[in-house]
């Protein structure tokens, strides 16, 4: 009996983090030690999409990814649907079945646990019709992998620390239309430590961590009143920076917990000699990486085919992917 069959499918893109969250204050609720900022990539180039279904007649919850049945839900993802329970005015919600796929490849070394969390998240707030839809759907997706919260939003996005350590989107995509993404994907496997594990150790042992701690606020305003005035100096200054100090964080870690590769530093030496090659002090290019050896280049639209010759220069290999992943910045994101 199928008759109270319901679903819904939503749609979410990873982000990439400007100023990087890095520890955890609350392991349960994910509440992060700093503010971060993030930029969320064009859902027409990357997405996950999820459908969440429910009726009277399933018999347990269910998980498929690409279409193949899960052997079982992981732990996060019993936490996010056990919290819709909670939420859900109609005690009537039995079991849900989640279908959950990705538009890019999942090996392909980017962080697609944003996505889909993000995507889960706002499919099961529209599924049980959830009060306060945004806030809720943020939660969700934060309890589902923290960093998922910032990919509920498309553009410029800050996940707070402070209050209820919600998202927001500071800025749509459209308001800097010229900034441009490039991907480089050097190495796709498995990170060496995950960012849980990094992160509890990060805190308990590295001194570095709370000297981090203390320049997060500055460096986030100045962000934000770059991206206001679309002063690229600045943002790919300061984006370069945080990234830097992120990894040196990571490295004073015992033990060192070591996430870029000898490419990731040959891409880091490239673009400042790239940047300095005109004698001016005009950036063209700034780097960032996550918890792996992959960079994300920011670059405005101008600059693009110089640079892509220049990587296809030092990298002959990676010719088709590089253009791949020329990514708009998003400017959609939800159908909340
Ligand atoms: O959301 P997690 O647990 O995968 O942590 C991600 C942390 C970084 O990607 C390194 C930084 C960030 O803010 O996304």
């Amino acid at each position: 009996n199928d008759i109270d069959y319901r679903s819904v499918t939503c749609q979410a893109s990873p982000n990439i983090a400007l100023i990087k969250y890095w520890g955890k204050r609350n392991e349960e609720l994910i509440l992060p030690d700093n503010d971060s900022l993030s930029i969320t990539l064009d859902l027409n180039d990357m997405h996950s999409y999820t459908t969440v279904s429910t009726s009277s007649s399933m018999i347990c919850d269910t998980f498929y990814f690409d279409d193949i049945q899960q052997t079982k839900l992981s732990e996060r993802m019993k936490k996010v649907l056990q919290e819709v329970r909670r939420r859900a005015k109609d005690n009537k919600i039995k079991f849900v079945e989640i279908r959950s796929h990705n538009s890019f490849p999942a090996s392909s070394g980017l962080a697609s646990s944003a996505s889909a969390y993000a995507s889960l998240a706002i499919a099961l707030t529209n599924l049980f019709q959830l009060d306060n839809p945004q806030s809720t759907a943020a939660y969700l997706a934060r309890i589902g992998s923290g960093s998922a919260i910032r990919s509920i939003y498309g553009g410029f996005v800050r996940w707070s620390s402070e209050n209820e350590c919600l998202s927001s989107c500071i800025y749509p995509a459209e308001h800097w239309s010229e900034l441009r993404i490039i991907i480089l994907i050097f190495n796709s496997s498995k990170k060496p430590v995950s960012s849980t594990d990094a992160m509890q150790r990060t805190r308990e042992t590295s001194t570095l961590f709370q000297a981090r701690l203390s320049t997060i606020n500055d460096k986030i305003n100045k962000l934000i009143e770059a991206i206001k005035i679309k002063d690229f100096n600045t943002f790919a200054k300061i984006t370069m920076m945080d990234s830097s100090q992120f990894h040196a964080v990571c490295m004073d870690t015992y033990p060192p917990v070591i996430y870029l590769n000898d490419q990731s530093k040959h891409l880091i030496d490239l673009v400042h000699v790239y940047n300095q090659m005109d004698g001016n002090q005009i950036i063209k290019v700034a780097y960032t990486f996550d918890a792996g050896p992959n960079p994300f280049c920011f670059i405005r639209q101008e600059h693009v085919d110089e640079f892509l010759s220049l990587l296809k220069y030092f990298y002959p290999t990676m010719n088709d992917d590089v253009h791949k992943h020329v990514s708009n910045v998003n400017e959609k994101f939800s159908s909340i």
